[in-house]
């Protein structure tokens, strides 16, 4: 089985995993042309769990951090804790960490509270920044903006971008299931954001995702799951998986007019550069 893509974003730490499913959710991994797979934490338990799936499985990489959903929980100790997470070696990113002002479950003073501290950690420790943001209004990049994650210093403590990418330097801030429009993409590329599409691309009646995924840079472009959630067609409405990461490459193939694997090869490309895997 050829192994080329990456799936930039899933939940194989999902909490209502049996221990008996997660075993079989890599187990049809480690049988499909995924290369990578990026498990991402949202809370504190499934950070650390993100980060002994990496530590177990040689094509599984994690994200440490606390969504905007669980961000009134968080603590100075847990900030203390994932810092101390990022020192694995295969423990690559900060995220998913943002703001979700859709569901409003956490406080909005504590959510962006939760997200400037976690921005200076990334900041400080020299790591990429998966974002997630619902709803914010623009506040979300504002708050990157004024934290720095944008700033000159940033961008060159990266490699440099790929021979020909278009585009500000990189700053390797991941907008993660990116839903805006194609002229908030460019608008985002333009400050070094890298955009993530994720299965909602399949969407029959998904014309604003459908455009950002056909016009934006190649170089800007990385492809995720989000499993358990957000299946693409024509799998809708069963439980989300890694391995269907094949479908959101093949629509966004159709959709550039490109082969389905110069579309995994560029995103695999991307990945790894995005992560310094
Ligand atoms: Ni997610």
């Amino acid at each position: 089985m050829e192994k080329l893509l990456f799936d930039s974003h899933a939940h194989i730490n999902y909490e209502k995993y049996t221990d008996g499913e997660r075993a079989a959710v890599m187990g049809r991994v480690e049988s499909s042309p995924v290369a990578f797979v990026l498990d991402v934490g949202f809370d504190m338990a499934s950070s650390r769990l993100a980060a002994r799936d990496a530590a177990a499985w040689p094509w599984c990489y994690a994200a440490v951090g606390v969504h905007p959903h669980d961000a009134d929980a968080f603590t100075a100790a847990d900030l203390a804790e994932l810092r101390q997470l990022l020192k694995a070696p295969k423990v690559v990113a900060l995220g998913e960490i943002g703001l979700d002002y859709y569901r409003d479950l956490s406080p909005r003073d504590r959510q962006r509270d939760a997200f400037r501290k976690q921005i200076r950690l990334a900041l400080e420790t020299g790591v990429p920044i998966t974002i997630h943001d619902r709803d914010s209004g623009g506040e979300t990049i504002q708050i990157l903006k004024e934290e720095g994650a944008f700033s000159d210093a940033r961008k060159a403590a990266f490699p440099p971008d790929a021979p020909g990418a278009i585009g500000a330097p990189d700053a390797r801030v991941l907008l993660h299931c990116f839903s805006g429009s194609a002229e908030q993409a460019f608008e985002y590329i333009g400050l070094g954001c890298t955009i993530s599409v994720a299965g909602p691309v399949t969407f029959k009646n998904n014309k604003k995702t459908a455009r950002v995924a056909a016009e934006i840079p190649l170089s800007r472009l990385l492809i995720e799951t989000d499993a358990p959630y957000l299946t693409p067609e024509p799998l809708r409405g069963r439980p989300n998986e890694p391995v269907n990461v094949e479908l959101v490459a093949r629509k966004i193939a159709e959709l550039r007019g490109i082969s389905y694997e110069e579309t995994a090869a560029a995103t695999l490309a991307n990945a790894r550069r995005f992560f310094r895997i």
